[in-house]
Parts: structure tokens; C-alpha cells; sequence
């Protein structure tokens, strides 16, 4: 797995300018200070020769962000080289959206994955927004056109048509309202209509027919048929085996899982949401069915709690690298800088929009 998540490069990034032996140190020391904590299998360990190793490549980013006027934004399931190399706002979809439109740059760099940044852009026209790598893309997102989604609403013309921010741009712009993990119930729950198209991703669909349900609301979900390639591998026989093993065991699970692992946790929420639950709860181990780098910054957080393996990688996360982001800082190319026509963004912006309506109330 390691192998196929290595950055693709040519030719060795070197840093255009020289650091101190100094400001190479003072460097490593607060990178390996953080990263030391990082414990989950799947990632690197941390030493402080590794983090001198990186030191030259995150100061060089960090100089370049102040001389282009730049901004990074990162995914908390990015590698932690970058979240606590040079990231300036982290955090889930929801959080990153709100950054993205609150960000005073000429540029934003979005480190996460490709819908991510055309969000960022939906919501920033005024700022280049930029990628470090044009495939990182997302099964979810992936899954459904807007052409297709057309198709869709002319056979339920009666439904409210939701969209998980998990979409691209074209999406978004056929829907009356996006979501995201940190609202998806709340907003299904308040709106007029009996029946709701929920696309892309048909597991969270389960789960909001589960909800709807449990809350005593009448709703009929409709869906389409993506999921997320990461959270629909996790099987609930896998949560009896921890709670055997591991008593006490608190297990956390995204709303993208299926609803039998759903079902089983003792909490289910955004990334965000997720992070806060750990904070706030008195527990001996944690189980985090959801992506490795959220589980790698929660133990940099919270080096007192434990956490068994259990998580996945995202290939398309790991595509972001501090090489490809000093590149793209320096010189992107057409495709690394997220574009979009204006009358489809303005449709797509509505979206969005509304999400931020419903979810804040009149700003
Ligand atoms: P969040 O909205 O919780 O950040 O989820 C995004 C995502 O891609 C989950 O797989
Ligand atoms: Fe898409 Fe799943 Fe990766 Fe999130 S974790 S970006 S939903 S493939």
C-alpha cells in the first residue's frame, strides 16, 4: 500500500533559497515536538531526523506563502507533514468551506481532494485556487454526473434534491441544497418535502432513512449509487471483535459506513464532530472507523488517549505531498488551478448557500 501512496516526482525539489543551521532546527524541534506523537501503524514514525530531513522543504513553503500572498487549506486526512508542517486552517469539509470563503489570499492552496478545491472556489471566485495534484479525486464524487443527476430528478419532480458536498461543481449546481457530514440530518430533517433525492453516496443515505426513523420523521430517501471507498470497507463483525478484546472500547464511525457499523458505535459523526467526541469522553481505548490521518492527528492532540488500529487510507488524500505542494506554489500548471464557468458556479454557490442557511440561520 506504502508504495502506490510514494508522491510520483522527477526530479528532487531543492529549496530556492538556503536556511540557517538555526532556522533548520528551530524548525525540526516544533515539527518533531508535534509529530513525535504520531503512532498509527500505517504512517511514517516520526524522528527528529526525519524531521530535519523535512525541515528545508517546509520553510521553503512557508516562504513562498508569504511572498505569493498564499494560504494552505488541509483536509485533517492529509499527511501529518502537512497539517503540522504548513497547513494554516484545518479540519472537515464543513469547516474548510466556511475558510475557504472567509480567506483574505490572492491564493489558496487546498490540500485535500479535488471537490474540495472546487468548493473553495465556488465560494472564493475572487482567489486563484490551486491543487497539488489534479487526480486526487474521490469515489463518492466520482460516482454521478450532473448530466445524470438531471436524469434523476425528472423521475421524482416532487423531491427535494440534497447533495452530499462529497460532488463536483455540475452537482451541486443541480441541487436545491448540499450538505455535509456535520449537518446531513438536521437539514434532511427540516425540509417541507416528503421525499428526498440524496446523492451521491447511498450508505448515508441508509443512514438518514435510519434517523429519519429514529426521530419519528416521515421521509422517503432516494439516492444514487456511489460510496466512499474507504468507509464502506469497515464490516461490523469487526466491532464485536474490538469490544471482546479491548473493554471499555468507545468506537467512532463517520456517516459514510455502512448502517450495521453505524448502528453498532457508540458515536457517529463528521470528522469535526468525531474529534470533539474523543476530547470529551472518559474512555480507556478508541476505536476510529474512518481515514488514518484523522486518527494521526488525534493522537498528536490527545497523546493521552489510546487508539487501536483501525483505520483506512485514502489514496486520493495521500496524493497531497510537500513536494507537489512547493511545485505548485512555484510554478502550476493550467490543470492545477481550479476553474469553473461562472453561470455554473453561481448555481452551485445557491447550494451551498442554503447549507450555510439552514445550518447557521440568515447571516
Ligand atoms: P468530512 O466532511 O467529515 O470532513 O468528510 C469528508 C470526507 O471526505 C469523508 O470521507
Ligand atoms: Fe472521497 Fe472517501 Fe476519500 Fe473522503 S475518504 S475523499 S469520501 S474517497
Amino acid at each position: 500500500m506504502k508504495d502506490l501512496l510514494q508522491p510520483e516526482l522527477g526530479d528532487p525539489v531543492l529549496p530556492d533559497r538556503t536556511f540557517t543551521d538555526k532556522e533548520l532546527e528551530q524548525e525540526a524541534d516544533r515539527l518533531f515536538k508535534q509529530m513525535a506523537h504520531v503512532e498509527c501503524s500505517i504512517y511514517q514514525k516520526w524522528t527528529y531526523e526525519g524531521c530535519r530531513e523535512i525541515a528545508p522543504k517546509t520553510l521553503e513553503i512557508k516562504a513562498l506563502k508569504e511572498r505569493l500572498g498564499a494560504v494552505i487549506l488541509a483536509h485533517s486526512y492529509v499527511e501529518p507533514e502537512i497539517i503540522y508542517g504548513v497547513a494554516d486552517y484545518t479540519g472537515d469539509s464543513y469547516k474548510l468551506s466556511r475558510d475557504a470563503q472567509r480567506a483574505n489570499a490572492s491564493i489558496i492552496l487546498f490540500s485535500g481532494v479535488v471537490f474540495m478545491a472546487e468548493t473553495a472556489k465556488i465560494l472564493n471566485p475572487r482567489s486563484k485556487v490551486i491543487v497539488p495534484d489534479r487526480g486526487s479525486g474521490c469515489s463518492l464524487a466520482d460516482s454521478l454526473t450532473g448530466a445524470q443527476l438531471r436524469e434523476l430528478k425528472q423521475q421524482y419532480p416532487d423531491a427535494a434534491v440534497v447533495c452530499y458536498i462529497n460532488c463536483n461543481a455540475d452537482v451541486k449546481a443541480e441541487s436545491d441544497v448540499c450538505v455535509t457530514s456535520t449537518n446531513v440530518y438536521d437539514i434532511c430533517a427540516q425540509l417541507p418535502q416528503q421525499r428526498i433525492l440524496f446523492v451521491p453516496d447511498r450508505l448515508m443515505a441508509e443512514n438518514i432513512r435510519m434517523e429519519m426513523r429514529r426521530r419519528g420523521i416521515d421521509k422517503a430517501i432516494l439516492t444514487s449509487d456511489g460510496t466512499c471507498m474507504v468507509h464502506d470497507q469497515f464490516t461490523d463483525d469487526l466491532i464485536d471483535e474490538a469490544r471482546a478484546r479491548y473493554p471499555g472500547l468507545r468506537v467512532v464511525s463517520h456517516p459514510e459506513c455502512l448502517p450495521e457499523v453505524t448502528k453498532k458505535s457508540d458515536f457517529v459523526g463528521s470528522t469535526s464532530a468525531m474529534m470533539r467526541y474523543v476530547v470529551d469522553t472518559d474512555a480507556p481505548y478508541f476505536m476510529m472507523l474512518t481515514e488514518c490521518g484523522l486518527v494521526s492527528r488525534l493522537e498528536v492532540e490527545n497523546p493521552d488517549k489510546r487508539f487501536i488500529g483501525s483505520c483506512k487510507l485514502c489514496p486520493y488524500m495521500k496524493m497531497n505531498s510537500l513536494d507537489k505542494i512547493i511545485q505548485v506554489l512555484r510554478d502550476p500548471s493550467p490543470e492545477q488551478v481550479i476553474e469553473l464557468d461562472e453561470p455554473l458556479r453561481l448555481k452551485a454557490e445557491r447550494s451551498i448557500q442554503r447549507m450555510f442557511h439552514l445550518t447557521e440561520g440568515a447571516q
